[in-house]
């Protein structure tokens, strides 16, 4: 388990030996042996306040995905500002917004039926929920588990594509147990349009399938079950309908008829039991897209014993083997800030999900992973942490990417559950891309990959609000895209003209960066023409003030119509000072998505020398910047805020960086379960603290990395491809962080005055090492040190 066990060990033994004397070199021993990074991870981090984490069991980039379903919250199952459970279901999704996603198929158990009177049971979803215990809810890599006043305590582990479920029974909550598990047609959005399920009166094995639509997209996907029990000898087995159940039928069928069986009507098949002898029932569900055989062999395949403990072990296997690539010194760093950056990795490895093999539409001997929800979220800090810590499933998410637009003709920005997801801003797939090429993650099929970008730069779809751009026109034309676009080439919601330049005049850099490398000449002065029209939305006389007090900042982008004369949208609307949820996916939603102007003032991430100048030089640049994190216009919880905590290193003031890098951590992230701004976006907050708690920001699409001292006294991470360490080393470290400046650095043991490294440092491993002082020094200030 390798170097990063012993300085924290020294820690302990230090506080050990006060205690014990002695005794401490044997405690030192036993905790060096002992360091799991699996205690320092919390699911239930991020599960309360919208934060909309998936708590349950997992493997990493899994496809099932087990957990408790709460009534109200349940955008991923399972919320702590909740009361009630009704299921357990198999499939989620992990801190997305909007609606809830998935959740099919639940299965609920009860200790008995009242009277033992099957329709004195409760059965349709909102009658079976059950209060579940406040201080009962457990969670772990790979195992999730939780008590109701009912008299269940539920207990559940995954594999790859089937959950097991352990159901033990309080014998005190029945006069005599005779347990029954239903299986539910429904799913979370309640988005049904038909399904069947099915009992075999003999084995009790359940199965069935359904029709379904993705929380955040179009289309539809169907969706197959397989469960089978064990424990307990099978006592009958029936249908149910709303509340009435009958032990004589094995069919139930919804049919695609929204007036009968609106897609809220719960209804499903289910299996009793007589009283199990130790008062437990394990219940292993398969799952597939593909057909219920297929469900049914994927359970037996990977689950064929039951062997509830032994799948929470290969699970917990499968995580540390994911978390054992980086090592931390932890020495003096509490427990609670370990947490939050071992619980951020875990969360980055969520998903996207594995569906390989699992895919019903086309036919490929590609990889398919789905879940890629979003691209505009997690471009900017998920792909670039796997791309560090697992750069191997980063290759079959780019290979699987490849193959989507192979299939359906576009890369995504956003895909869940087979289907189209909606795009937010840009096509910023190419930043992924991009990232990706200049990383030299290797397998890819470059020109393809080139082809798939040019494409999205080029040719408008004809439904733009899932893939592609929009306004395509005007952007080569105009070089903007203005609030009132003409746009006959395609459909999409005609809002957010001032991000939809700027992340497009952002996703051409990324192909112009492709271009160049690929020696596609004319196509990079192409590319990095268009990606200087940022520019077009700037209003250079602009004034901002709040609540009628001039910032004493001028120069804004604005909104821009077609014939070039400037709209309006004040410079703080949509941030959290004015009408801050008035920029979302709809059709009134302004000009900015999810964000002010303000903050899509700095987004020029590939021409930062330009936006300097262009904002009043590197002081004025700072100042406004720092105006920008201490004024409150500035919300941690949505993702484009990352980059402006670091863009302080293009002014020349590396220092600044770091001091609103601890702005943010702890005080927004903690161990709480509220503790992340915002949702977490399938692990986007997660991957933000751990990038930004390693001390190397990675501005993405860009092969740079711009430094701040990590929060450890030394973190390294094995590189997956090489097998070469990188380390990145405080000397003079300060776990107070009052000393989070760097006076002096050192790349593998020579001067080092740049404020940025680039990617070899982690393919070719090596050790940078920060000298630390409690105040700004000139180290990374000057013209030549900033990144380019
Ligand atoms: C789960 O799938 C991954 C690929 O995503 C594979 O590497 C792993 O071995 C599988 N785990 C098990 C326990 O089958
Ligand atoms: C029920 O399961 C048994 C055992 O697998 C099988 O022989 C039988 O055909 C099944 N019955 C139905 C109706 O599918
Ligand atoms: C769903 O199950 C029913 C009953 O077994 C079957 O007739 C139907 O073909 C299945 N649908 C799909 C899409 O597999
Ligand atoms: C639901 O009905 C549609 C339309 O008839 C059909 O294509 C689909 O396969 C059905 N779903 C299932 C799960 O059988
Ligand atoms: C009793 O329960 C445990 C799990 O709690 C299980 O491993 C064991 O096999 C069960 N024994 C019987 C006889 O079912
Ligand atoms: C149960 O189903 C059987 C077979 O269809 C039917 O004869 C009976 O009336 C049903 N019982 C109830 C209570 O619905
Ligand atoms: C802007 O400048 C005016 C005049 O110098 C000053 O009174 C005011 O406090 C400044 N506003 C801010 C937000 O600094
Ligand atoms: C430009 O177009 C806008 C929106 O149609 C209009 O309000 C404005 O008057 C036009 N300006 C000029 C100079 O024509
Ligand atoms: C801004 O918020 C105010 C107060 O909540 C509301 O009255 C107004 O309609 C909002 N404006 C827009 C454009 O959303
Ligand atoms: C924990 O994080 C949440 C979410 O950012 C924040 O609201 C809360 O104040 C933090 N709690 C502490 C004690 O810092």
């Amino acid at each position: 388990m390798g170097p990063r066990l012993l300085p924290r060990v020294e820690a302990f033994g230090a506080i050990a030996a006060v205690l014990y004397g002695s005794v401490a070199l044997n405690t030192q021993v036993t905790l060096a042996d002992n360091f799991d990074p699996l205690d320092y991870v919390d699911p239930l981090i991020g599960t309360a306040n919208g934060g909309h984490v998936f708590p349950g069991a997992t493997l990493p980039f899994g496809m099932a995905k087990a957990v408790a379903d709460t009534i109200g919250e349940n955008q991923a199952g399972f919320a702590f500002d909740t009361t009630v459970v009704s299921g357990f279901s198999h499939m989620h999704d992990s801190g997305t917004g909007g609606s809830p996603s998935m959740g099919n198929f639940p299965i609920f158990a009860q200790p008995a039926c009242p009277n033992d009177d099957l329709n004195q049971c409760k059965w349709q979803l909102n009658d079976r929920a059950s209060t579940w215990k406040r201080d009962s809810p457990k969670a772990r890599p790979g195992y999730f588990g939780i008590s109701l006043d009912n008299g269940v305590h539920a207990e559940m582990t995954t594999t790859n594509r089937s959950a097991l479920y352990r159901f033990t029974f309080d014998e005190t909550s029945a006069d005599a147990l005779s347990p029954v598990i239903l299986v539910d047609l429904i799913d979370l959005p309640q988005s049904r349009t038909n399904g069947t399920a099915d009992v075999n009166k003999s084995t009790g094995r359940l199965t069935g399938n359904g029709t379904f639509n993705p929380s955040f997209g179009i289309g539809s996907y169907d969706l197959h079950f397989c469960v089978d029990f064990k424990g307990a000898e099978l006592r009958d087995t029936g249908v149910w309908n709303k509340n009435r159940a009958n032990f004589s039928r094995e069919t139930v069928t919804l049919a695609a008829d929204g007036t009968n069986t609106p897609a809220t009507l719960s209804a499903g098949t289910f299996a009793r039991f007589h009283a199990p002898k130790n008062n437990t029932i394990l219940a292993r569900v398969g799952v597939s897209f593909i057909s219920v055989n297929q469900a049914c062999v994927n359970a037996e395949r990977e689950q064929p014993d039951f062997d509830f403990e032994g799948s929470v072990s290969a699970a917990e296997a499968a995580w540390r083997k994911k978390l054992d690539v980086i090592s931390v010194d932890a020495e003096g760093v509490s427990d609670d800030l370990q947490k939050v950056f071992w619980s951020g990795a875990y969360r980055a490895m969520i998903s996207p999900q594995d569906y390989t093999g699992e895919n019903p539409l086309w036919k490929s001997d590609e990889p398919y992973y789905d879940s890629y929800y979003c691209i505009w979220d997690s471009y900017r800090s998920i792909h670039p942490l796997l791309t560090l810590v697992d750069p191997l499933s980063q290759s079959l998410m780019l290979r699987s990417l490849i193959d989507i637009y192979r299939n359906e003709g576009y890369l995504p920005d956003c895909r869940m559950s087979l289907c189209k997801g909606f795009t937010q801003g840009g096509s910023n797939a190419d930043v992924v891309v991009a990232d990706a090429y200049l990383k030299k993650i290797p397998g890819i099929d470059w020109d393809t990959a080139y082809e798939a970008v040019v494409k999205d730069a080029e040719i408008e779809p004809a439904n733009w609000n899932v893939e592609g751009r929009g306004g395509l026109h005007s952007w080569k034309s105009l070089g903007y895209i203005p609030t009132d676009d003409y746009d006959p080439d395609g459909v999409g919601t005609h809002t957010r003209s001032i991000s939809r330049t700027v992340e497009y005049a952002y996703n051409d850099f990324c192909i112009a960066e492709m271009a160049h490398g690929m020696g596609h000449k004319e196509d990079y002065e192409k590319y990095l023409g268009r990606s200087g029209n940022w520019v077009n939305m700037y209003k250079a006389d602009q004034k901002s003030s709040i609540q009628g007090a001039d910032t004493n900042f001028t120069g804004f982008l604005q909104p821009r119509y077609t014939n070039g004369t400037w709209g309006y949208q004040d410079p703080i609307f949509c941030s959290p000072l004015l009408n801050f949820t008035s920029c979302y996916l709809n059709p009134d939603g302004h000009e900015t998505y999810e964000g002010s102007a303000w903050l899509y003032t700095f987004y020029a991430p590939h021409d930062m020398g330009s936006l300097v100048q262009t904002l009043g030089g590197a002081e004025e640049f700072a100042k406004r910047l720092t105006y920008f994190h201490e004024s409150g216009l500035l919300y941690v919880g949505d993702e484009q805020a990352f980059l402006p905590v670091y863009q302080f290193h293009y002014a020349g003031r590396p220092g600044l960086s770091a001091k609103y890098n601890h702005f943010y951590i702890p005080s927004q992230f903690n161990t709480t379960v509220a503790g992340i701004a915002g949702n977490d976006d399938s692990g986007a907050m997660g991957s933000y603290v751990v990038l930004s708690m390693m001390g190397l920001w990675p501005v993405p699409g860009q092969d740079v990395y711009l430094i701040t001292p990590p929060y450890f006294k030394e973190v390294s991470i094995r590189n997956g491809i090489t097998g070469k360490l990188a380390t990145i080393r405080n000397v003079n470290f300060d776990p107070s962080y009052q000393s989070i400046y760097i006076q002096s650095a050192k790349l593998n043991g020579k001067e080092w005055t740049k404020n940025w490294v680039t990617h070899d440092f982690w393919t070719e491993g090596g050790v940078l090492e920060l000298t630390l002082g409690s105040e700004e020094s000139d180290w990374g200030t000057k013209m030549e040190d900033l990144p380019p």
